[in-house]
C-alpha cells in the first residue's frame, strides 16, 4: 500500500528521504510528503502526486536540502480521504512538535477522533493516520518511545510507522503490527522503511520487526523492545541483493528489464534443487521428511492475483505428477468460509512480496487449524516467510514493476520442483523424474528463444492497442496462463481482458464476440489443440479478429488467425512458461503503445498489505 522511510545521521535528510520514496514508490504514488527535524526545528512538505513533485516542492525550500538531522517521508496509495496534500502524510499533532507517516489502516479511527475531538483536538485531514500524532502529543512524558507505544496501545488495526519530534532531534521511534517494518543499520546512520528496497543504497545489515514491536533508532544505536516496554532480541539478516538490482539498467521499464530476466532468474530458481541421482528436487527450506512427505494427503494453495494463478498451475502439477487432491483459494475467500483442514493438509501460501494481507491471514487460518504450512515467497524475512516458518524462496531478486512477470515464472518453476519432488516420494520412478528434471532445466533456453521474438510479438501488439476488449482462452494448463496472460493486459493497459477456459465460451461470453472483439487463443500443439481449433472457429465464425499462440513450426493454426506468436515446441507442463513470457510481452507492447505507465499503473500497488 504505502511506502515509508526514515533516517538518521550525518547527511541531509531530505535528499536520503526523497531517494527512498523512489524505490518505494511501487507501493503508492497518489501523493507524498516529509518531514525533518533539525535544530530543535519540524520542516514539512507535501504534495500530490508522484514523489518528482515532491522533489520538486522540497526544492523551493532549498535549506532543506543542507538540513542533517532526522527525518520521516512517506508515498502513499489511498485508503482513508483522497489524494490531496491535507491527507498526504507526515501527519502532525496541533502543535506540529510530532510527525508520523503511517502504512496500514486504523479500523478504530472515528471512535478515537471524537474523542479526541471532544477534548478540544482539531483535525486537518480526512485521515484515519491523524489519530496517531494528538494521541502522541497526549501521552508524552519526556520520552518518545513510550508516548508512542501507549498511543499504539489505543489502536485497532495495522500499522507500520515511523515517527519524529522537534522535542528528540536525532531520534526516530518505528512500531509494527501487521505492516512491514526494518530497519537499516549503517555506518553512523540507521535507517527504517517498509522495504529493503529503500535501505539496499546504506546498507545490507538488516533487522525485521516482528509484530508487537517497537524501536527508538538514533545514528548510533537501535534500542529495541516489545510494545509492553520489554527490551526484545531480533536477528541482523544480511540482504544478498544489491542496490543495481533494484535499478532499471538500459530498459526504459522496470517490467521490461523483468521480463528479460527470466532466463537467469529461473536458472536461479532451479540451481541446486535438481538432483538426478535420484531423478528428483531437492526444496532444503520445506523441512518435510519423506515419510512427513508421503503422510501428505491433500493440498491447498492460497494466493491473490498472479499468485493465485501460478497456484492454479500447482493444482495440475500436483494432481498429474504427484496424485495428491489439490485446490487452489483466494486467500481473502479461504480465511473466511471456515475451510476444512485435516492434520495431513499442506497449505502453500504464495506471495511475491509475503506481505499481501489476505494471504497472510490465510497462513494464520491455516496454522490455527493445524494444516503443514509451507510457504513460496520471493522477499526474504518478509511476513508470511517468517509467520509460515517453512517454504521456499524463489531467488528472482526485487521485483519492482506492479504487474508480476519473473516472480511469475519462478512461482510456476518451484511449484513444477515440488511436484517433482512429491511425485518421487509417490509414483515416479528415477528415470520418470530425471525426464521431467531435463524438462525443467531447458525452460531458460525455452524463454530465450521466446524473448528473440520480442520484435514481431510488438509489431502485433501495435496491431491492437487500440481495442477496449480482448478474450484469452485456453485449456489444461494454459487456463491459468489465459487468466494470467489477461490479467497482464488489464493491470498495465486498462484493456477489460477476460482469461476463460475455451470451453467456457459457448455458456455466455461468446455473446460478446464481434469483429470489434479480439480473443488471443493458445493453442500450442499440446494435448487439448484440437479442442482449441475448434475454439477458434467458433470465434471466427463471429469476425472476431484472432491472434493464436502456437509450436513453432506448427501450420494447423496458422491459416485460421489473423496473427500468430510462435513458441518453441515443450511439453504440457513446461508450456505455460514460455506461453506466459509472449504473453508478458504482448501486453508489455500493448499499454506502451496506448502510453501507459507502465511500471505503476492507476489504482495498483505492489503488494497489498491492508484487507
Ligand atoms: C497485487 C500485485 O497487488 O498483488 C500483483 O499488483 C500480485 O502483481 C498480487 O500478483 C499478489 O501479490 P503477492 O506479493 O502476494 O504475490
Amino acid at each position: 500500500m504505502c511506502g515509508i522511510i526514515g533516517y538518521t545521521g550525518k547527511l541531509a535528510a531530505a535528499p536520503v528521504l526523497i531517494e527512498g520514496l523512489k524505490r518505494l514508490e511501487y507501493r503508492g504514488y497518489d501523493s507524498a510528503g516529509l518531514a525533518v527535524v533539525a535544530d530543535e526545528h519540524m520542516y514539512q512538505v507535501k504534495s500530490v502526486g508522484k514523489v518528482a513533485q515532491l522533489e520538486a516542492v522540497a526544492g523551493q525550500q532549498p535549506e532543506l536540502k543542507k538540513l542533517a538531522g532526522c527525518g520521516i517521508a512517506h508515498t502513499r496509495w489511498a485508503t482513508h480521504g483522497a489524494p490531496s496534500t491535507l491527507n498526504a502524510h507526515p501527519h502532525l499533532d496541533e502543535s506540529g512538535r510530532f510527525a508520523v507517516v503511517h502504512n496500514g489502516i486504523i479500523e478504530n479511527y472515528q471512535e478515537l477522533r471524537k474523542h479526541l475531538e471532544s477534548k478540544g483536538v482539531h483535525f486537518r485531514s480526512q485521515t484515519d493516520s491523524e489519530v496517531i500524532p494528538h494521541l502522541i502529543a497526549g501521552a508524552y512524558e519526556g520520552d518518545l518511545l513510550s508516548a508512542v507505544a501507549a498511543a499504539l496501545k489505543q489502536l485497532d488495526g495495522t500499522y507500520g510507522i515511523a515517527v519524529v519530534s522537534s522535542l528528540e532531534p536525532g531520534g526516530v521511534v518505528t512500531a509494527r503490527k501487521g505492516s512491514p517494518i526494518v530497519i537499516g543499520l549503517g555506518e553512523g546512520e540507521n535507517l527504517v522503511a517498509s522495504d529493503i528496497a529503500a535501505l539496499l543504497p546504506y546498507t545490507r545489515q538488516v533487522i525485521y520487526l516482528n509484530d508487537g514491536d517497537i524501536a527508538a533508532i538514533t545514528a548510533d544505536k537501535v534500542d529495541l523492545r516489545n510494545i509492553q516496554n520489554v527490551p526484545v532480541e531480533r536477528e541482523v539478516a544480511k540482504i544478498d541483493w544489491d542496490a543495481g538490482q533494484a535499478e532499471k539498467g538500459n530498459y526504459p521499464h522496470f517490467m521490461l528489464k523483468e521480463i528479460f530476466e527470466q532466463p537467469e532468474t529461473i536458472e536461479n530458481a532451479i540451481r541446486g534443487r535438481i538432483d538426478h541421482e535420484m531423478g528428483t528436487a531437492i526444496l532444503n527450506g520445506m523441512n518435510l521428511s519423506p515419510r512427513e512427505l508421503a503422510l501428505i494427503n491433500r493440498i491447498v494453495i492460497a494466493g491473490c492475483g498472479s499468485s493465485m494463478h501460478a497456484g492454479m498451475l500447482g493444482e495440475y502439477y500436483f494432481e498429474d505428477i504427484a496424485g495428491i487432491s489439490t485446490s487452489v483459494e483466494q486467500a481473502a475467500e479461504f480465511r473466511y468460509r471456515n475451510p476444512i483442514i485435516e492434520p495431513n493438509t499442506l497449505v502453500i501460501p504464495i506471495s511475491q512480496s509475503g506481505e499481501t494481507a489476505d494471504t497472510i491471514a490465510a497462513v494464520r487460518e491455516a496454522t490455527a487449524k493445524g494444516a503443514v504450512v509451507t510457504a513460496l515467497c520471493n522477499v526474504v524475512g518478509s511476513t508470511i516467510a517468517r509467520e509460515s516458518g517453512r517454504g521456499v524462496y524463489l531467488h528472482a531478486g526485487p521485483e519492482i514493476s506492479v504487474a508480476s512477470t519473473k516472480a511469475f515464472s519462478s512461482q510456476v518453476v518451484v511449484l513444477l520442483l515440488f511436484a517433482l519432488l512429491l511425485g518421487r516420494n509417490r509414483r515416479l520412478s528415477r528415470s520418470e523424474g530425471n525426464e521431467l528434471a531435463d524438462q525443467i532445466e531447458q525452460i531458460p533456453e525455452l524463454i530465450r528463444s521466446v524473448l528473440l521474438q520480442a520484435p514481431e510479438i510488438k509489431k502485433i501488439a501495435e496491431r491492437y492497442a487500440d481495442k477496449e476488449d480482448f478474450f484469452y482462452i485456453g485449456r489444461g494448463c494454459l487456463y491459468p496462463t489465459a487468466l494470467e496472460g489477461a490479467l497482464k493486459l488489464k493491470e498495465i493497459s486498462y484493456i477489460h481482458a477476460e482469461g476463460y477456459h475455451a470451453a467456457e465460451l459457448k455458456h455466455g461470453p461468446i455473446s460478446l464476440l464481434d469483429e470489434r472483439h479480439p480473443v488471443l487463443a493458445l493453442a500450442n500443439d499440446i494435448p487439448g489443440k484440437d479442442k482449441i481449433i475448434g475454439n477458434i472457429q467458433e470465434c471466427r465464425a463471429r469476425k472476431a479478429p484472432v491472434v493464436a499462440v502456437i509450436t513453432r513450426g506448427d501450420s494447423a493454426v496458422r491459416s485460421m488467425t489473423q496473427d500468430v506468436i510462435e513458441v518453441p515446441p515443450c511439453s504440457r507442463f513446461i508450456a505455460p512458461l514460455p506461453t506466459t513470457v509472449a504473453l508478458q510481452l504482448f501486453a508489455y507492447y500493448v499499454a506502451v503503445a496506448r502510453g501507459c505507465e507502465v511500471d505503476q499503473p492507476r489504482n495498483l500497488a505492489k503488494s497489498v498489505t491492508v484487507e
